[in-house]
């Protein structure tokens, strides 16, 4: 997709409330900082906390109630900029038009292009019993796709790993406007892919937080610090004055996508590669550099703990923003299908 006039575009795009432990530095990398950069250059930038998706995994509500509001609240102090003209960022149950669509779409799908997503397959082959799964998990990618349409969606950016969920989008938005006339909008995927993968702390798996091998963005000083000093690197250094492979020390890649000064990184590899320069010594000035990357995000995320009713309000005016666009197109698809 390239120069594509972002300007006319419409994008939508969900964030999974799956955890209460706030964000860490591989979602800002992989996903946050995307979204921020792109929301001004966009016709409407829709973002949203899946809270509906994220009940096929969370099963105590004080738990749901407190993953969305934390990550809401990391997005906000991430960048995301609601108050503008063209953004809004909203809680997916508060367009209950969702659901309606969700249940509607329901029909234009077949189980077997439904058997065929990863989310499912991938537990199915885990060696839970298919009679087991539970039916959210199953109707995951209508729900997306619900998510999706209901705001006529130019463009949905997400990572690898949901890329099949927007082609079996396109799929349904087709099957759909096959039956009753050319009603939904078909929309593309974009995919993230240079920054997909941030590498977590043990320099091997993907940054997760339920690995453990994250960095957290908005926890106290000491845990951060705590990650950093824990980072793998080169194991063929047992010494300071060991040679080393820059490759083999993760900080050397979280410095590139930060954008960390470029000669003075290139400086710490030299002597890296000479043994000239100590873990604890580029550790210490990681974590410095850290800490200052994200000082006004984890300022503005203090100031949003003491200010959980000016949030509340912020996510009803969003989504009252938002609500028309979701009534007209219930409407329209209730109109084809003939329950009006
Ligand atoms: N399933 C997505 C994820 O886990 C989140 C999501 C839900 C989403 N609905 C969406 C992303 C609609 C894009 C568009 O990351």
């Amino acid at each position: 997709m390239k120069n594509i006039d972002l300007s006319k575009k419409i994008v939508v795009s969900g964030i999974t409330p799956s955890s209460s432990k706030g964000l860490h530095l591989g979602n800002y990398l992989g996903a946050v900082r995307g979204h921020v950069e792109m929301q001004s250059k966009l016709k409407v930038a829709n973002y949203f906390i899946a809270d509906y998706h994220s009940l096929n995994m969370v099963h105590d509500p004080e738990q749901v109630r407190t993953n969305v509001s934390n990550t809401y609240m990391d997005y906000l102090a991430f960048g995301l900029e609601p108050e503008k003209e063209n953004v809004n960022f909203y809680i997916e149950s508060g367009i209950p038009e969702i659901a309606e669509l969700n249940l509607i779409l329901n029909n234009v799908v077949t189980m077997a292009e439904l058997r065929r997503m990863h989310a499912y397959k991938d537990k199915f082959q885990e060696g839970v019993s298919e009679d087991s799964i539970n039916h959210g998990l199953f109707n995951y990618p209508v729900l997306m796709a619900a998510d999706i349409i209901i705001f006529n969606a130019d463009i949905v950016p997400v990572g690898e790993d949901q890329v099949q969920h927007v082609e079996i989008t396109r799929d349904i938005a087709r099957a759909f406007n096959k039956r009753y006339g050319e009603i939904l909008s078909v929309p593309e995927v974009l995919v993230k892919k240079e920054v997909a993968r941030v590498v977590g702390i043990d320099g091997e798996k993907k940054m997760s937080k339920s690995l453990g091998n994250d960095i957290p963005v908005f926890a106290p000083e000491e845990e951060i610090k705590k990650q950093i000093f824990a980072i793998q690197t080169d194991p063929a250094r047992i010494h300071p004055d060991d040679p080393g492979d820059p490759a083999k020390n993760p900080i050397f890649s979280y410095m590139k996508l930060m954008e960390y000064d470029e000669a003075k990184r290139e400086d710490f590899e030299d002597r890296y590669k000479k043994g000239s320069v100590g873990d604890v010594e580029i550790k210490e000035e990681f974590f410095a550099f850290f800490m200052e990357f994200f000082k006004d995000a984890r300022k503005r995320r203090e100031g949003f703990e003491k200010d959980k009713k000016g949030i509340a309000e912020l996510i009803e005016k969003n989504s009252q923003a938002v609500r028309p666009v979701a009534v007209e197109t219930i409407k329209k698809v209730r109109r084809a299908v003939g329950i009006d």
